[in-house]
């Protein structure tokens, strides 16, 4: 079996033999790399990300120990560097998780959808390889509108009832709301326990799990609650998507095709000709294409967060689309949209305007619409969201400075964008306008 360990500081390996089979992964020679996004992205940010890039995976030779994994990508950060293990029937590996397990004490949190399909699962992996852990669980209410400081207390009563100590650590086994949650609990109980994340959603396993970026929602804003917040490592079984219903599969490859635009037109290629493989896990195709995707998002997340952990610069990439998304969120309510539905609004409005201000071709924003409402996604904010609505929820966004409001926004070729506060407000206003039925 091919065994790739890539690290983020270096150019991303082929995981799947790409050419000539159209499901099969994205391109993944480095030849690829180089013509695409990732040269430009690299030259781009002065040294550091470009050195990051630069070669490719290790392969090791002969057979794996029993405590491999046949994909691995390691995010780099120093003494917080932790490893993503990526596979199939990694719900199984206890061994893993062991090894990233500091202290006697487990905590599993998870939500009542999750728990009846994998927790007992989970937990027995972890009891049969190392049977002195005492492995504890607590089940939380499933749903965005969940994600607030009450639920999050559910965890630290759990924790305090169970008398866990500072060797703690949590374990994160759900998508993106049991993660940040998890991950943030475990940053403030004793002010600071240990942390695995185990994503279940595409969402989780592409973006959510990777970089630490841990919190809950307040009513007046998404995501303002939080802390950055590395875990120990990262567990992603491909195989926990089978029972992901395709509507929440659809809503993580929005960030997939986020992270074709703004980085990546190699990948956002693919995704064009392989996006009907991805959202359709009934699909023969689904389970090499979703994991090939998975892979290449991940060395992508995590090249980006070893440059750049606390967003800082580069980072804020990753926004694409999110300041519009981020207003469509709380102004229908948590939970309505679900969040990369609301990306998917966004990423639509984010190329609109990009378009707009001239700084893309109109052609690849049509692409960028299709490729979302390809998905199933939707491209239009609620019929009832006025472009007052927008600016005023726009305004408490974190990536806004002084005052002024910043967006990520596509510039140039396919696969490279810019973060910035200086665009015409009038091209803003029309793509308000434009997009917003209700005009308030
Ligand atoms: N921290 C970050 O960097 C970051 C990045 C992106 C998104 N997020 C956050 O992630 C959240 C969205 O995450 P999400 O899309 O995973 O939503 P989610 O966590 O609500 O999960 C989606 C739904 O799928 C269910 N589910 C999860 N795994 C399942 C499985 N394997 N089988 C069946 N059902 C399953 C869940 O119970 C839930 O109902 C948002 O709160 C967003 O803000 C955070
Ligand atoms: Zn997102």
């Amino acid at each position: 079996m091919e065994r790739s360990v890539a690290t983020a500081r270096r150019r991303p390996t082929p995981r799947v033999a790409g050419p000539g089979s159209r499901a099969r992964g994205p391109p993944r020679t480095s030849k690829t790399y180089h013509a695409g996004g990732w040269r430009r992205a690299a030259s781009s940010l002065r040294g550091g990300l470009a050195s990051a890039l630069r070669a490719v995976s290790q392969e090791k030779g002969g057979s794996m120990t029993e405590s491999e994994v046949s994909h691995q990508v390691d995010v780099d950060l120093g003494d917080r560097s932790y490893p993503i293990y990526i596979g199939e029937n990694l719900l199984d590996r206890g061994d893993l998780l062991r090894k990233h397990i500091p202290g006697k004490q487990v905590l599993i949190v998870t939500n009542e959808t999750i728990a009846p399909i994998y927790l007992e699962r989970v937990t027995r992996v972890i009891r049969e390889a190392d049977p002195a852990l005492q492995v504890e669980s607590v089940v939380l209410p499933d749903g965005e509108q969940h994600k607030n400081t009450e639920v999050l207390m559910k965890v630290w009563d759990r924790a305090m009832e169970l008398r866990f100590n500072r060797k703690a650590t949590f374990v994160a086994l759900g998508g993106g709301v049991i993660g940040d949650m998890t991950g943030f609990a475990a940053s403030a109980f004793q002010r600071g326990v240990h942390f695995i994340q185990v994503p279940t959603t595409v969402m989780a396993m592409v973006d959510s799990s990777v970089g630490g970026k841990t919190g809950v929602n307040h009513p007046l804003g998404k995501n303002m609650i939080g802390a950055f917040y590395q875990p120990n490592c990262v567990l992603i079984d491909t195989l926990a998507l089978r029972s992901l219903p395709n509507r929440e599969t659809a809503s993580g490859v929005s960030e997939i095709i986020k992270y074709g635009l703004i980085w990546d037109a190699d990948l956002f290629k693919w995704l064009e000709e392989n996006i009907d493989s991805l959202v359709d896990s009934g699909k023969p195709e689904f389970g090499e294409a979703i994991a090939s995707a998975v892979e290449r998002s991940c060395l992508i997340k995590a090249a980006v967060v070893a440059q750049d952990e606390r967003e800082g610069g580069i980072r804020a990439f990753l926004n694409l689309g999110h300041t519009f998304g981020h207003a469509v969120e709380t102004f229908s309510g948590y939970g309505t949209y679900l969040h990369g539905e609301a990306v998917g609004v966004g990423l639509a409005m984010a190329a609109d305007l990009s378009a707009r201000l001239g700084w893309i071709t109109e052609d690849i924003r049509d692409r960028a619409i299709a490729l979302v409402q390809r998905c199933d996604l939707p491209t239009r904010p609620p019929k009832d969201m006025t472009p007052d609505d927008f600016i005023q929820l726009m305004a408490v966004d974190k990536k806004n400075v002084d005052g002024s409001l910043r967006l990520v926004l596509l510039r140039g070729e396919l696969g490279t964008c810019v973060v910035t506060s200086e665009f015409e407000n009038a091209k803003l206003m029309d793509t308000l306008n434009e997009y917003c039925e209700a005009l308030g």
